[in-house]
Order: C-alpha cells, then sequence, then structure tokens
C-alpha cells in the first residue's frame, strides 16, 4: 500500500495551486495511494482517468450514499441519502433523476438563455467599461446566482441570498488566514450551520407565494412520475441539491477560465481570431480548471481497482482534478489549450451521476466568454487571484483584473 507525501485531506494543500504534481506522482505508481485520518475513516485516492471514469460509471460497485466529499463520508450513511439525487444509489437513484431532470435538461436550459444573455452582457459591459474590477464580484458570482434563481423559479430579489448561503454550504467560510481551517470537526461545524441555515432559507422559499409557475420548485412539488411524486422534504433536499452544486461550480470555472485566458493570451487572440472556437473553449475550460476536484465513493463489494484489492466499506476519494491532468489521455495536460480535439475531460463525471447541470453550466460560461469576446482585446492581471482553501471546489475569493477593449 502506497503512502500519500502530500495531506489532501487539508484545504491549505490546495492554495495556491491544487497538488497536481503530487496526483502525478501517485498516477505513474503502482495501486491506489492510501491517507489515514485521525477523526475519520482513511481513504484510497482514485487518480488515474481510466479509474475514475470505471468508478464514475459504476454504480453498482462503488456507493454515495455515505457522503460525496471526504469533509463529509465519515464512514455512515448520510442521513440525505435515498433521498437527494446526489446521495442516492440505484434504483431509488433512477427515480428522483427523472423527476429531477424533467425541470433541468437542456431545453430548460436553453429557454434561460435569453433571460440570462442580456443580464451577463450588461455585467460584462459594465466590469469593461468600470477597468479595473473584482472579476468574482463583478461577473462570475452574479451569472450562477441569476441562472439558479431562474430555474428555480424565485423572485429576483431572492438570487443573491440563496446564492451566498449555497455557496457557504459547499465551502466553509473559514478564511486561509484562520487556522481552524485544517481542522475537519471545526469545518464540519461550520459547514452544518450553513446547510442547516440554507435549508430554513429553502423551506420558507417553498410557500413563497411569488414562486414562477414553470420554475423547478413548483415543477418539483407538481411533478408526477409513473404515479410517484416527491415529498415535501425530497422537493427540499434536492432543491439544496442544486442550488448548492450550482452556484460555486460555475463561478469558479469563469474564474478559473478567465485566470487561464490572461496567463495565455495567445489562446484569448486565438478565440477572437476564431470564435467558432468557443464551444471548445468551454469544454477547455472545464477540464483545465476541474471545478469540483473530488467526489467519494464506499465500496459495495469486493473487487480490485488500479492493481489495489478493495472491501465492502473502503472509502474511495475519486479525484477529477487529476483525470483531467492525466498525460495518458491528454497531450500536455497542464497546457491550456482551447482548440483541444478530442476532449473527454471528466470535470461533470460520467455514467449515472453524471452532471445533471452540464448544458446549464456550460450555458452560463459560454455567454460569459461570448460577451467578453465582443468586448475586450486584453485581459491583465491586477494582483494575484486570491483563493479559498477547500479540496472540493477549485474556488476564488477574488480576481482583480483589468479588461481592455
Ligand atoms: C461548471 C459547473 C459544474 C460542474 C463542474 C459540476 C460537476 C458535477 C459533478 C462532478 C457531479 C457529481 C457526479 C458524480 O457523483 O459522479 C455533479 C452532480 C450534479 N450536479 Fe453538477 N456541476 C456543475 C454545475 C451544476 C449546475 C449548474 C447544476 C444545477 C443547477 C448542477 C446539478 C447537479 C446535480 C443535481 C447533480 C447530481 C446528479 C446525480 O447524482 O444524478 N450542477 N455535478
Amino acid at each position: 500500500m502506497l503512502d500519500v507525501q502530500v495531506d489532501l485531506t487539508d484545504p491549505r494543500t490546495f492554495i495556491p495551486e491544487p497538488p497536481y504534481q503530487a496526483w502525478a506522482a501517485m498516477r505513474r505508481q503502482d495501486g491506489l495511494a492510501f491517507q489515514e485520518r485521525r477523526n475519520a475513516p482513511g481513504f484510497f485516492s482514485v487518480t488515474r482517468y481510466h479509474d475514475v471514469d470505471s468508478v464514475a460509471r459504476d454504480a453498482t460497485n462503488y456507493s454515495c450514499e455515505s457522503g460525496m466529499t471526504l469533509d463529509t463520508a465519515l464512514g455512515s450513511q448520510d442521513p440525505a441519502a435515498g433521498k437527494m439525487v446526489e446521495l442516492t444509489d440505484p434504483p431509488r437513484h433512477r427515480r428522483l433523476r427523472k423527476l429531477v431532470s424533467s425541470g433541468l435538461n437542456r431545453s430548460v436550459a436553453n429557454s434561460m438563455a435569453g433571460a440570462l444573455r442580456w443580464r451577463v452582457d450588461t455585467w460584462v459591459a459594465d466590469a469593461v467599461r468600470a477597468g479595473a474590477v473584482d472579476f468574482v464580484e463583478a461577473v462570475s458570482e452574479r451569472v450562477p446566482s441569476a441562472a439558479t434563481g431562474l430555474l428555480l423559479g424565485l423572485p429576483e430579489w431572492e438570487w443573491d441570498k440563496l446564492a451566498d448561503r449555497a455557496s457557504r454550504a459547499l465551502c466553509s467560510s473559514l478564511s486561509h488566514e484562520d487556522e481552524e481551517v485544517g481542522d475537519l470537526s471545526a469545518r464540519r461545524r461550520s459547514t452544518a450551520t450553513a446547510n442547516g441555515q440554507l435549508l430554513v432559507h429553502l423551506a420558507g422559499l417553498l410557500d413563497h407565494a411569488e414562486l414562477a409557475d414553470d420554475g423547478l420548485i413548483r415543477r418539483l412539488l407538481d411533478a408526477e412520475i409513473d404515479g410517484e411524486r416527491l415529498t415535501r422534504e425530497e422537493v427540499l433536499l434536492n432543491c439544496l441539491n442544486l442550488a448548492i452544486a450550482g452556484n460555486e461550480t460555475t463561478k469558479n470555472a469563469t474564474t478559473g477560465g478567465l485566470v487561464a485566458f490572461s496567463r495565455n493570451p495567445d489562446q484569448w487572440q486565438l478565440l477572437r481570431r476564431r470564435p467558432e472556437l468557443l464551444d471548445s473553449a468551454v469544454e477547455e475550460i472545464l477540464r483545465y480548471t476541474s471545478p469540483i476536484q473530488h467526489v467519494t465513493r464506499t465500496v459495495l463489494r469486493p473487487g480490485t481497482l488500479g492493481g489495489t484489492d478493495l472491501k465492502p466499506g473502503d472509502l474511495l476519494c475519486v479525484w477529477v482534478a487529476s483525470a483531467n491532468r492525466d498525460e495518458e489521455i491528454f497531450t500536455e495536460p497542464d497546457a491550456f489549450r482551447i482548440d483541444r480535439d478530442p476532449n473527454p475531460h471528466l470535470a461533470f463525471t460520467a455514467g449515472k451521476h453524471f452532471c445533471l447541470g452540464a448544458s446549464l453550466s456550460r450555458l452560463q460560461i459560454r455567454l460569459v466568454f461570448e460577451s467578453l469576446l465582443s468586448r475586450v482585446e486584453s485581459i491583465g492581471l491586477l494582483g494575484p487571484p486570491i483563493r479559498r482553501p477547500t479540496n472540493l471546489v477549485t474556488a476564488y475569493a477574488s480576481l482583480p483584473v483589468e479588461l481592455t477593449e
């Protein structure tokens, strides 16, 4: 059994950059690296593309029900298992996914494009006019806040409140100066408090008099498939899932994409010359930034993965961000190349739990860069991007930039 050289549970390991070199070393070694934890079960790290892909596609041998993140997977069933789509194994997963996806497919995403485009355009135009801005505040965080608000059918004054609570629930609000950031119990306490506040807030929204009839909350409350409806608790938990899954992810993809362009000005000029590469650029942003860095799974049946024997109950940390830099699949994986083809990244994973918001987030990233493309000649960093310490999302607190017309 191999020992990891870096502490992958410590959020500080992930700033200023995720541990790409440590993952590359793990990919080259036989077997899966194992890391002990003091107050929680140890875990195997799955780092090679093919292993990540095969775990993601196998919902029979690997379970989501004991938690989906290193901080929450502590060896027992998650209380939301069986009720929240992301924390549910087949066969119950199929029913939940069908109900949730009915309000979140590509045509729903496309129908939101008009309402999102003019907003994105206004925010980008204001940011360009201002010259120097914090791009996170000016654009990145506003886009998913609006998209999630529109998706759920919330009145506009509720959007930012929900987005803020959802961000805190995903990423502990501890700052990197705070010495408690390395303490799992402290992180769990702060995340549990934020989750509780988000749930109470959402419970109030379910009865909001101004919910849009075609919004997802109303649809989920009324949806019926094969004679089955979601309970109120299931609607609440799945809205929580959507609010959390939809906000930090897309916000950091957009921010990380802008950082990548600012550090690779030739790629920005290439996109300006060949705007038809925009969809391909969106895929490269997703691969290169890997907004969700890991998911976890618990082994259900004895088997072998990447040369390591596994037994029921073993915890796997599936490093999507490592798979997306696997040199066996991607030529020069650390290079940001908007014309990469093919680009079979796993940013949304694969298989039964493949991200339900993929179309919506692709749309948002596309709208932001489309708008930038029509206005901006060069992107200059005015200072280092400020990252938030977390091993779950590739999170940015701020990005001071100058956007020049
Ligand atoms: C760049 C943005 C996004 C990224 C990188 C991303 C990534 C992911 C990943 C890695 C998973 C876990 C898959 C697994 O466990 O195998 C997931 C699941 C999910 N995502 Fe996303 N996501 C993004 C945006 C969104 C948005 C905008 C929404 C909805 C508003 C959303 C809703 C969901 C849901 C509901 C699931 C659970 C699906 C299931 O378990 O069947 N995501 N996403």
